[in-house]
């Protein structure tokens, strides 16, 4: 099974990602979780060029070519050979963030010519579960400033993630089947818990 977490900035979806996968594991799933961009060497020298604050002159055309390079990495690479062996990959970011982030947040780049080069990408890899860890924009951007990694994302306007928040509820209107919602501004405790049964309902 293949799941996938996606976000506004600070949603605290890398804090939770490990404790899901280990409870997982404590449960005898195997389970293997990775992130966007990175989880392979390739996909990590990528993900510095994009996110690189030096680089402000990266148009949105290259900045989505450029996830999508590292997301065919990560596909080819690391997803599909461990689906094909039965494992979970529970992964931080996939293609609905190129949708929510190129997509809504940039309003540059139609959204059928980014599903063509995710597709290219990717494939036609889907995830079975989706979870959106939603939060209030600019409590996420709060949240963001304490922590140690600032990318070049970041530091778009507040009406940039505004429209990435907005673009997330517009995509998972179009496929609620694949999508839930887990509510990030809770304690951490309790999102942890949530994502927990969201995915147990899911693994049954
Ligand atoms: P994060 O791992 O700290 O969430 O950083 C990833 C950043 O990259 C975040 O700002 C969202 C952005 N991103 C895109 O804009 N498009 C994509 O396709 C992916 C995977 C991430």
């Amino acid at each position: 099974m293949f799941i996938t977490l996606e976000g506004p900035e600070g949603s605290g979806k890398t804090s939770h990602i490990k404790p899901l996968a280990e409870w997982f594991a404590a449960q005898g799933q195997t389970v293997y979780s990775t992130r966007e961009p990175g989880g392979t060497s390739i996909g990590e020298q990528i993900r510095h060029v994009i996110h690189d604050l030096k680089n402000t002159e990266m148009h949105p055309r290259t900045e989505a070519l450029l996830y999508q390079a590292a997301r065919a990495q990560i596909v080819e690479q690391v997803i599909r050979p461990r689906l094909a062996a039965g494992e979970i990959v529970l992964c931080d970011r996939y293609f609905d963030s190129t949708l929510a982030y190129q997509g809504y947040g940039h309003q540059i780049i139609p959204l059928d010519e980014l599903r063509q080069i995710i597709r290219f990408a990717t494939g036609g890899l889907t995830p079975d579960l989706t979870i959106l860890l939603d939060l209030d924009v600019e409590d996420g951007l709060k949240r963001k400033t304490n922590q140690d990694e600032w990318n070049r994302l970041d530091a778009f306007t507040v009406d940039f993630h505004q429209r990435v928040r907005a673009g997330y509820h517009e995509l998972l209107k179009l496929e609620p089947q694949r999508w839930r919602v887990v509510d990030a501004s809770q304690r951490w405790e309790l999102v942890q818990e949530e994502l927990r049964k969201v995915i147990g309902r899911e693994l049954k």
